[in-house]
């Protein structure tokens, strides 16, 4: 699997959340697992685990009944959700390049049985996978529902750049990303809740920014050009909360 077709599955990928319950074949899996070992973390310094889960061993407040679920754990460090989000999208694509549903799953716990606490990393978020009799992919741009460029990005020239950012999947789609700065030092920030709405979106939103970042990351690196990230903290625009500083070089 190289970045360009993580980078191009972005502009076709869709959410699925009718499955074919039969389960994947074992190479399927395999292959999968091979893929996952290779993951790229946004912070090197973060802990994590990977698990497979099937069917009866997730809780899901949702009807998303699927025949696989990849749960990941984590060490609650600084950046964890952000590096949740990092992480998960890259499979969430990989999903798609080989032609298989799959679905955040933002609600689904693991049931009982199950640990929510796996060596000393906790339980963060799930993706709901396997094979559909649904369209896996979006035809084009035009199926996306999606806010305008202009109103997630205050950049100039960096249009190309932040189209497949702003076609990345988000909890209830609420896309709470705004980019400033300049093409070479991006800043991302993300919307600021309201008390009502923080307690379901405030870990929500930060997994959302994640996936952003990964979008971003692909999007960097369909240009030929690396990226690094700076975590301390400067000014965001007005109603947007400081998350990370995208350094190209
Ligand atoms: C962090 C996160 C959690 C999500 N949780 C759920 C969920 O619990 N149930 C669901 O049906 N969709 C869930 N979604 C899927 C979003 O609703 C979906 O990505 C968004 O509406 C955009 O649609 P698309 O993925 O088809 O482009 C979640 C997405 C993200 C990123």
């Amino acid at each position: 699997m190289t970045n360009s077709q993580l980078y191009q599955a972005i502009f076709h990928r869709r959410s699925i959340r009718k499955y074919d319950m039969n389960p994947l074949s074992d190479d399927t899996i395999s292959k999968l697992q091979d893929y996952v070992a290779l993951l790229k973390p946004l912070d090197n310094n973060i802990q994590y685990e990977i698990d497979y889960l099937r069917t009866d061993d997730v809780k899901n407040l949702l009807p998303i009944k699927a025949p696989h679920y990849i749960c990941l754990y984590s060490q609650k460090e600084d950046n964890y959700l952000m590096n949740a989000g990092f992480l998960l999208q890259q499979i969430d694509l990989y999903l798609s390049v080989n032609n298989l549903g799959s679905c955040w799953v933002g609600m689904a716990k693991p049931s009982k049985g199950v640990p929510l606490v796996k060596n000393g990393l906790d339980f963060v978020i799930m993706l709901a996978f396997g094979n559909t009799s649904e369209r896996v992919h979006r035809a084009d741009r035009s199926e996306f529902k999606r806010n305008s460029l202009t109103e997630i990005s205050s950049i100039t020239g960096a249009e190309e750049l932040l189209e497949a950012v702003r076609l990345a999947p988000s909890a209830s789609n609420s896309q709470p990303w705004f980019f400033s700065g300049d093409v070479d030092e991006i800043t991302v920030s993300r919307k600021k809740l309201s008390i009502l709405r923080a307690p379901l979106y405030g870990k929500m939103n930060q997994i959302d920014i994640g996936i952003a970042l990964c979008h971003l990351w692909l999007s960097f690196d369909q240009q030929g050009k690396g990226v690094s990230y700076n975590f301390r903290e400067v000014v965001a625009p007005n109603g947007y909360e400081f998350m990370v500083k995208v350094i190209v070089g």
